[in-house]
Order: C-alpha cells, then sequence, then structure tokens
C-alpha cells in the first residue's frame, strides 16, 4: 500500500539527494527495509529488493516505486540469501537492468523465541545461516560494485570536497540490540547479530582505504514489525510502551533517516560504526521478557514455549 511521504520519511532532506544511484537491498520486503528503500527512492534512488517469497518482493517492489514518478524498482523473488549462487544472479540482474550498485542494505534476517532447552542445532543454524552467512553472502556479491561506486563517489582527500556526483560505496547491516547485554529466548539471534556486527567492523577496516563506509544500524522497538510481533505477545504491548524511555516505540521513518544520513554526505567520515535507534530502549533494565506472562526467570524455569507471539513452533521439539 503506497505510503504518505511523512510515514517513512522526515522532511529534513533534499529532494533528488540520490539521483542516478542505485541500492541493493535483502530482506527488501520487510517493514523496516522496506521503509529504507522507499525513503531513498523517494530522493531519487533505483532500487532492487531481494526476498524468498515472490509474490510478495515483487509487490512491495511496485509499491515502492509510488514513492517517485518515473522510479524504477525491481523485485526479485525465490532468492534465499543463504544461497550464494541464487544471491549472485540477482546482483547480476540489478547492475544489468539498473546500471550498478552504490548503496547495499543487508537486511535479511530470521527470529523466534526459544529457550536454548527449545531451540534445536538445526533451529540455531538457520538462524546463524540467514544472518551471519546471508550478510556474508552479500557483501561477497555486492562488493566488487561498492568499490566501483567507491572510486566514483570518493571524497577528495585534499581538499576534503565531496565528489560533485554525491555518494556511493556504502553498506549497512541491520543488526539488534539484544545481544549488548543478553536475552533470554534471544540465544540464535544475539550470537548472530554479534557476527554481524563483527563483519560489518571488518569491512570497515578492509575496504575503507578503497572508499567503502560500512556501519550498523540496530533498531531497538520499531512499531508494526514481524521482529516485534515475534518478541512481544500482544498483550503485553501497552507495559512495555510505558516503560521506554522516550515513552513511544520507533517508527520505520525513524530507521530511515538513519539510513539517509548514513549514505548521503552527512555520513561521509562515518564507517565501522553502531546507529542504535532505539530511543535509549536497550539501556533500561527491564525486558519485554521479564514482564507479565514471562516473568524472569519463572517462566523459562517452567519450561514452557513463549505464545501469542508470531512465529512459534507448531510441533513440541
Ligand atoms: C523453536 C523453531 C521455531 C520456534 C522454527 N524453528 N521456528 N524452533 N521455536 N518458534 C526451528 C524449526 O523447527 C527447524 O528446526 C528450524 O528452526 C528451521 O525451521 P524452518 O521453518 O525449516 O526454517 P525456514 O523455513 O528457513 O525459516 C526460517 C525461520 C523463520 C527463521 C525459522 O521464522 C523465518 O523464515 N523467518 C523470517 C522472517 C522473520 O523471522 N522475520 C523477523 C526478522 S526480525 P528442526 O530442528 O525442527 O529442523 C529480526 C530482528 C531480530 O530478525 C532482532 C530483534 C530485536
Amino acid at each position: 500500500m503506497p505510503l504518505a511521504k511523512e510515514e517513512y520519511i522526515s522532511d529534513a532532506w533534499k529532494e533528488g539527494l540520490f539521483n542516478n544511484k542505485v541500492v541493493f537491498c535483502t530482506g527488501g520486503a520487510g517493514t523496516i527495509c522496506s521503509a529504507q528503500v522507499r525513503a531513498l527512492v523517494h530522493l531519487g534512488a533505483n532500487a532492487c529488493i531481494i526476498g524468498r517469497n515472490v509474490e510478495k518482493t515483487e509487490s512491495v517492489a511496485k509499491d515502492i516505486a509510488t514513492a517517485r514518478p518515473g522510479a524504477k524498482v525491481i523485485g526479485i523473488g525465490a532468492v534465499d540469501v543463504r544461497k550464494f549462487e541464487a544471491l549472485q544472479g540477482a546482483v547480476d540482474r540489478c547492475v544489468r537492468e539498473l546500471g550498478g550498485i552504490d548503496f547495499v542494505i543487508a537486511g535479511a534476517a530470521g527470529n523466534f523465541l526459544a529457550s536454548i532447552n527449545q531451540l534445536s542445532v538445526n533451529a540455531f543454524k538457520t538462524v546463524m545461516d540467514i544472518d551471519v552467512m546471508g550478510s556474508y553472502n552479500t557483501l561477497k556479491a555486492t562488493i566488487p560494485h561498492l568499490k566501483e561506486s567507491a572510486q566514483k563517489h570518493r571524497v577528495d582527500s585534499a581538499s576534503l570536497k565531496p565528489s560533485p556526483l554525491g555518494t556511493g560505496g556504502r553498506i549497512i547491516f541491520v543488526s539488534a540490540t539484544l545481544h549488548y547485554r543478553a536475552a533470554p529466548f534471544q540465544t540464535h539471534v544475539s550470537v548472530a547479530k554479534a557476527g554481524v556486527d563483527a563483519l560489518s567492523h571488518s569491512v570497515a577496516i578492509e575496504f575503507g582505504p578503497l572508499g567503502v563506509t560500512s556501519n550498523i544500524i540496530a533498531p531497538g522497538p520499531i512499531a508494526s514489525t514481524e521482529g516485534l510481533d515475534r518478541l512481544l505477545p500482544a498483550p503485553a504491548m501497552r507495559e512495555y510502551i510505558k516503560s521506554q524511555p522516550l515513552g513511544r516505540i520507533g517508527s520505520i521513518r525513524d530507521i530511515s533517516d538513519a539510513t539517509v544520513y548514513l549514505f548521503s554526505n552527512t555520513g561521509s567520515y562515518v564507517s565501522g560504526q553502531t546507529l542504535v535507534v532505539d530511543g535509549a530502549s536497550w539501556r533500561m533494565s527491564s525486558q519485554n521478557t521479564s514482564s507479565g506472562q514471562m516473568g524472569y526467570p519463572d517462566f523459562l524455569l517452567s519450561g514452557e514455549a513463549v505464545q501469542h507471539v508470531k512465529g512459534q513452533k507448531k510441533s513440541k521439539i
């Protein structure tokens, strides 16, 4: 469904900021990543979004294209980030049809709530594969194009003047905050996101000399996302919002604005960083899992599986 501009981007940014730029995004049909791409498209970019579900990916791509008349947005479904060859094929198509890749958002992720007792070896591996291997595969398939774009858009090292062609050669990994402390029922994703963070830092160091920047956006609880639906039982939402430092949860616009900041000239000297966009949520000691029907540690000790969230496992482990 087409969104009003104020829903996915603030009015701080200049129209045409990303004219002639191309963004490649995995997990691009999801709520957060599609908003990030929509913001870039609104500001002039063309885009290629990747997902597993063909119908959903293609229809979200069409929808994102409504953000700007004349925008080209390709949705490539049936691409699992765990399969490098499929991803490489999508990258090749993106470059063939849109002319290159200037920005990458590695956003594909998988999650559900399960204690270590309830987490099979394959369940743990699945999330590691989607998040860590998926991010690595995305990097490997796109880095030649990011290097090329970075060369074209370098800040002049003597004058420090930005390139007249704008920016390019930048990657953002979408991570999380739950591994900064530790969260029950989230071992798999905590380990995976710690790996994603380490990957981003290494990219910043190894490809910085070629002009590529690499950063992490770590969203907090964002309204109407599958991530939150999978983590927070619906009845606990009101209490949870009240517990947040800013008295609200985040919006997709909060994440899009952070993305534009990192990809435009405002982010030219920002690399190897994590931009936490969570209204100071993770600094609070209370977590959703310590409230209401999932009180810590009683719920863990009960051996019960989590109920009333999206993505529950039907069968017993
Ligand atoms: C325990 C579970 C489970 C659950 C699946 N498994 N769901 N175990 N509790 N709720 C187990 C399965 O039993 C199986 O193990 C293994 O995981 C693989 O499951 P599959 O269904 O075969 O995998 P697949 O089809 O690849 O699906 C991947 C998935 C799924 C991660 C399990 O949930 C998914 O596709 N998610 C994508 C969408 C998503 O998660 N969005 C939220 C992203 S938000 P066995 O042993 O039975 O073979 C996000 C943010 C994180 O990531 C941070 C937030 C703060």
